[in-house]
């Protein structure tokens, strides 16, 4: 009988732990890339804008007036995301991550204009998370860090974080509520343009510091950014010499960071960084909200809500959520976004961790049938279920392993070409080495473009 209630009571203690650890939500939304200038009525051979030559109509056709799948975010694409976001305002969201490409590129090169755009955005999101932090770090098409740029988000963020903000475009922000420290990181200071800057050099001192000062106030950490280190045929950001040290700091301090969350790619996809043979830490990226990918491709319009342990920090799950553009351009009633996914369901995976996201990479190497099925999984979550996108043989799934897995220049290179050489060693068809070799070459082209 006493044993009973002991037990009882014991099991009420821990019920109460349980339902004590506090479950919170994030957006991640990112790369809007609005564009002032599209028009139902533009060109999609000139970024859907208007324009006055008569006569070539062939490209004339009228457009979504949700977007198009070769042009940047209209006006309406981006009021009805944030209307989606609203309706989900009651579920405990307690900031956003907006990581950066606020405007078209080519919108406009006046940088009075571009501004303009900016704070709309800005007041936009404003008005929609009146109540709520939004987090905004720099990506490669917003404007360089300034006084003008850091008043207009200064009611989001602390004095201190607004003082690096302007002069570097970094900043850090404790949450008062737990141990959870968010870091937004400048990953413009890591491209070769300009990785030997003075500001490129206190951030990474800056940096050094913030995590070790975190390790002894046993902190957990979000790093979160624009552009991912690693590889990608499409496109690297990062310098050799930036993504190599970023990873050198990523590995000392993997036991405090508890995420780290990118966008830039326009594709739904994940990097695993490995220190030696295992896995120790892992960076999620995120889709674009623009329905249009710069060098390959288009997606979906897409945001995600992420589930959260906010005394940990501990990443427990997210949402994918997305538009189907093309359903919403021919429906009367208006865009619907719906959720695609949800990560740990999806993948079937025991938790976001990065052993777990190792065995998933893993699964994603096409080795038979039953494997191959995560990889199609991971394909249509790659382009946010835009259905063109599905014609990725072997040697372009392979490309994707390596990238998840080799975050290193060089080690990506290895991890392409070594695929190309065992294939061709094997007399497997032709056709597979020649896209392989042209990844490399693709690889290679790309990194001349960005030095
Ligand atoms: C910004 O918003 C103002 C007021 O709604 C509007 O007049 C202007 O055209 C907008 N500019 C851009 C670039 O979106
Ligand atoms: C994702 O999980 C939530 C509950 O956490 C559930 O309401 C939703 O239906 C799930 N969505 C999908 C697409 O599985």
């Amino acid at each position: 009988m006493q044993t009973a209630s002991l037990v009882l009571a014991f099991t009420c203690v821990l019920l109460l732990t349980c339902t004590q650890a506090k479950i919170g939500y994030f957006w991640h939304i990112t790369d809007f890339h609005y564009d002032p200038l599209y028009t139902s009525q533009g060109d999609t051979r000139k970024h859907c804008r208007r324009t006055d030559e008569r006569g070539s109509s062939g490209h004339h056709r009228a457009l979504g007036r949700f977007g198009d799948y070769s042009c940047d975010s209209s006006i309406e694409l981006i009021h009805s995301a944030l209307r989606y976001m609203r309706t989900r305002h009651s579920e405990n969201v307690e900031f956003v991550l907006w990581t950066g490409d606020i405007i078209s590129a080519g919108y406009n090169n006046n940088e009075d204009d571009r501004y303009q755009a900016i704070r709309n955005m800005t007041e936009l999101l404003r008005m929609t998370f009146s109540s709520h932090f939004v987090f905004p770090v720099l990506g490669h098409t917003d404007p360089a860090p300034s006084e003008r740029l850091t008043n207009l988000w200064s009611h989001w963020l602390p004095m201190e974080a607004l003082q690096t903000l302007k002069n570097g475009g970094y900043y850090t922000i404790e949450q008062t509520q737990s141990k959870l420290r968010i870091v937004a990181l400048n990953t413009n200071l890591f491209t070769v343009r300009e990785e030997n800057t003075q500001h490129a050099r206190r951030q990474w001192d800056w940096l050094d510091a913030v995590l070790e000062k975190a390790t002894t106030n046993k902190e957990m950490v979000y790093i979160v950014g624009h552009a991912a280190p690693g590889s990608d045929s499409r496109y690297n950001m990062l310098s050799v010499d930036a993504n190599g040290k970023y990873l050198r700091m990523v590995r000392r301090y993997a036991r405090i960071i508890a995420g780290q969350f990118f966008g830039h790619l326009h594709a739904d996809t994940f990097r695993v960084i490995y220190d030696k043979e295992h896995p120790v830490s892992w960076a999620l990226l995120a889709p674009s909200v623009s329905p249009h990918r710069e060098l390959g491709g288009s997606s979906n319009p897409g945001l995600r809500l992420y589930k959260f342990d906010t005394d940990t920090g501990k990443v427990l799950d997210y949402t994918q959520i997305y538009l189907d553009l093309a359903t919403a351009n021919r429906a009367d009633t208006g865009a619907e976004w719906i959720a695609e996914y949800n990560l740990t369901q999806y993948y079937g995976l025991r938790d976001v961790s990065a052993e777990s996201l190792h065995n998933l990479a893993e699964k994603l190497r096409i080795t038979s049938q039953q494997e191959s099925s995560y990889f199609n999984k991971y394909i249509r979550a790659y382009s946010v279920k835009y259905d063109i996108a599905h014609n990725c043989d072997g040697a372009c799934a392979h490309q994707h392993f390596c990238a998840i897995t080799c975050l290193e220049h060089v080690a990506y290179r290895q991890c392409v070409e070594a695929a190309a050489s065992a294939l061709a060693a094997s007399g497997r068809s032709a056709p597979l080495i020649a896209s392989l070799v042209n990844i490399v070459i693709t690889f290679i082209v790309a990194l001349v473009i960005v030095l």
